[in-house]
C-alpha cells in the first residue's frame, strides 16, 4: 500500500486557531430563535440574551445530550427542547422545570466568548484570545455605509481564499466575466508591510469597468485602475480596500470562518463611501456576487490541506503575499509548540480500494 503523507495545515488539528475570533452568524438571523453553527468542529448554539447580546454555548444539553439549538429562547436563556432545562450565557443551568430544588453547579454546558461586531456574532473558543477582532476603521466613519453581502459555506480552506484575495495575477484569468482583463495580467506595482498579526499589501491594477460597475461607481469609462490596500488579519480575514480614480472607495471585508478542514463559512460585507441614492445596495451585491462566484468555482477545486512550506507548490512573484501568510502561519504554529499535521494523499487507485475495503472491515 502506498501512502504518501504531506505536511499541511489542517485547521481543526491546530489548537492555536481556537484562540482567534471568528464571525459565525449575522445577528439578525438570531432574532427569531436560536441557531446552530459548527466552528472548528465544535457544534455551537447561538442565541440572543434578554439584552439582545449574542451568546454561544456547546450545542449539547448536559441532561440527555439533546441539541440545544432545536430549543427556544425563554427570557434570554436557551431552553432545551427535550425537558426544558434553561441555560444562561455563561452556560449555567438556571432552571430545571421538573424540580424546585437548588441547581448544582455541575448542571452546566460549556459557554464561549461571544460578542457582536459589524452586525455579526463573533466567537472565540478559547478563554485567552491572542488578538482582538479585526478593526475596520471606515465602519466608524459617517461618510461610509456597510452592506451585508454573503453568508454561505464554501468547500475549501480559508487559507486558499486569503491568498486568492491578495493574488493580483488571478483576475486576468478568473475574473474575465467581471473586472479582469488580459491586458493586465500583473499588477503595476506591489509593496508589502508585515505586522505582528497580519500583512498589508499596496498595489495598483488595471481593470475593465463593465456596465453594472459603470453605474455602481458612477464612472462612465470602460476601463479603470484600482488602487488596492489589502490587509490580511490572521488567521482568516481580509480587508480589500479598492479606491477608484473618481474617489469612490469599495471595501470588501471577508472572513472564511473555519468549520472543518475542508469547509469554511464565507462571511462578507462591504463598506463604501456612497449612498443608497447613488448606488442601490442590491446592485453592489449583484456585482460582488458575480465576482465571488468566479473565485468560488476555482477555490473549491484546490486542495484544502495547504502546505505551509514553500517547497510543495511552485510560485511566482505575485505569490509573495501568500508566501508571507504561510510563513506567518508556520511561525504561529512553532511559537505555540504545534507542528503541521499530515494527511494521507495520492493513493494509486488499487491501494485506495484496498484501504476502503480495510476500513469497511474495521467498521463491521
Ligand atoms: Fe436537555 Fe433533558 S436533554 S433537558
Ligand atoms: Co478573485
Amino acid at each position: 500500500m502506498t501512502i504518501i503523507e504531506i505536511e499541511s495545515m489542517l485547521v481543526t488539528k491546530q489548537p492555536v486557531l481556537r484562540r482567534f475570533w471568528y464571525p459565525v452568524i449575522p445577528v439578525e438571523q438570531l432574532v427569531d430563535g436560536p441557531k446552530a453553527f459548527t466552528l472548528l468542529q465544535q457544534p455551537l448554539v447561538l442565541w440572543l440574551d434578554e439584552n439582545g447580546h449574542p451568546c454561544a454555548a456547546e450545542d449539547r444539553c448536559c441532561h440527555r445530550s439533546a441539541q440545544l439549538s432545536l430549543g427556544k429562547v425563554v427570557e434570554g436563556h436557551i431552553a432545551c427542547p427535550y425537558h426544558g432545562w434553561q441555560f444562561n450565557g455563561q452556560g449555567s443551568c438556571v432552571k430545571v422545570p421538573q424540580t424546585g430544588c437548588e441547581i448544582a453547579p455541575s448542571y452546566r454546558v460549556a459557554a464561549y466568548a461571544c460578542t457582536e461586531r459589524y452586525g455579526y456574532a463573533w466567537v472565540c473558543l478559547a478563554d485567552n484570545p491572542l488578538v482582538g477582532i479585526p478593526e475596520i476603521e471606515e465602519t466608524q466613519d459617517p461618510a461610509y455605509r456597510s452592506i451585508h453581502e454573503f453568508y454561505e459555506t464554501w468547500n475549501c480552506a480559508g487559507l486558499r481564499v486569503m491568498e486568492n484575495e491578495l493574488d493580483l495575477a488571478h483576475p486576468a484569468f478568473v475574473h474575465q466575466g467581471t473586472f479582469g482583463t488580459a491586458e493586465h495580467t500583473m499588477p503595476d506595482r506591489m509593496t508589502f508591510h508585515e505586522t505582528e498579526w497580519g500583512l498589508h499589501v499596496h498595489g495598483t491594477l488595471g481593470v475593465v469597468n463593465p456596465k453594472l460597475q459603470q453605474q455602481n461607481l458612477q464612472m462612465q469609462t470602460t476601463a479603470t485602475v484600482r488602487t488596492l490596500d489589502m490587509t490580511w488579519f490572521m488567521p482568516f480575514t481580509v480587508k480589500l480596500r479598492i479606491a477608484y480614480p473618481n474617489g469612490r472607495v469599495h471595501i470588501v471585508v471577508n472572513t472564511m470562518t473555519p468549520i472543518a478542514d475542508d469547509l469554511s463559512q464565507m462571511v462578507q460585507f462591504c463598506v463604501r463611501n456612497d449612498t443608497e441614492a447613488d448606488t442601490p445596495a442590491a446592485d453592489v451585491i449583484a456585482f460582488d456576487r458575480a465576482v465571488t462566484l468566479e473565485d468560488k468555482r476555482i477555490l473549491e477545486s484546490t486542495d484544502f490541506d495547504v502546505p505551509l512550506s514553500p517547497k510543495r507548490e511552485q510560485h511566482i512573484f505575485t505569490d509573495k503575499p501568500g508566501l508571507i501568510i504561510r510563513k506567518k502561519f508556520a511561525a504561529l504554529l512553532k511559537a505555540h509548540g504545534e507542528v503541521e499535521q499530515t494527511r494521507e494523499t495520492s493513493l494509486p487507485s488499487p491501494d485506495r480500494q484496498s484501504l476502503g475495503n480495510w476500513q469497511a472491515k474495521q467498521a463491521s
